[in-house]
């Protein structure tokens, strides 16, 4: 395996099994383990087909170093926020300069920041009679959602959309594009070989 990818969710896993489904038969890249501060995470059972690892932390490991520690170990080229929900500290941006990223399931800088994340987008989105939404791929620094882009794409919402809809329009987006962005980023430094 050239490239080597690290999960971090903290719920239903769409995100990250996509991603073990896009790079499960590459020979390039593949998917070194999942990481989640929740034990009761739907992406642990959704990650058992593909054989990859799923390790569960806690707060004291994650903000005594000791995650970013191991982390270390395994030397990842990429580390991938999918459904990430605690604020990744400053030591894993140094650790991992223009390494980490996010996706945002917004057009940010619009919804970006503390507590905004999910459902909570998309019923702000209905209620402030947005004509579109979309998301946001980008490179995580030491500020919530501040990160630079790397790719952003819109779907466009009519009147009718609820937050269910708007919740399914942006799942799509992200199946579409996530996993292809990765790759991207990722064939850049093959190719660069
Ligand atoms: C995704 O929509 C992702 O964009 C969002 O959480 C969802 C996780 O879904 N992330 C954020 O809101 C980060 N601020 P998933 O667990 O099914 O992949």
């Amino acid at each position: 395996m050239l490239k080597k990818i690290i999960l971090l969710a903290s719920g239903n896993g769409s995100n990250v099994e996509n991603i073990c489904r896009f790079f499960e038969h590459d020979d390039n890249i593949g998917v070194l383990g999942v990481f989640t501060n929740n034990p009761k995470a739907g992406v642990l059972k959704r990650i058992i087909p593909f054989g990859v690892k799923g390790i569960v932390f806690d707060r004291t490991r994650f903000t005594n170093g000791n995650l970013l520690q191991e982390i270390k170990t395994l030397n990842p080229d990429l580390i991938v926020l999918a459904g990430f929900l605690w604020k990744i500290g400053p030591d894993w941006v140094q650790a991992f300069p223009s390494k980490i990223i996010n996706i945002h399931p917004a057009l940010l800088p619009k919804y970006g920041g503390k507590g905004m994340y999910g459902r909570h987008i998309h019923k702000a989105v209905k209620e402030n009679n947005e004509h579109e939404t979309g998301i946001t791929i980008h490179y995580v620094n030491e500020e919530y959602d501040k990160g630079d882009f790397i790719f952003q794409t819109t779907v466009p919402l009519s009147n009718q959309d609820q937050e269910s809809d708007i919740a399914n329009k942006i799942q799509l987006l992200e199946q579409q594009h996530f996993p292809k962005t990765i790759a991207s980023l990722l064939y850049k430094d093959i190719d660069e070989i």
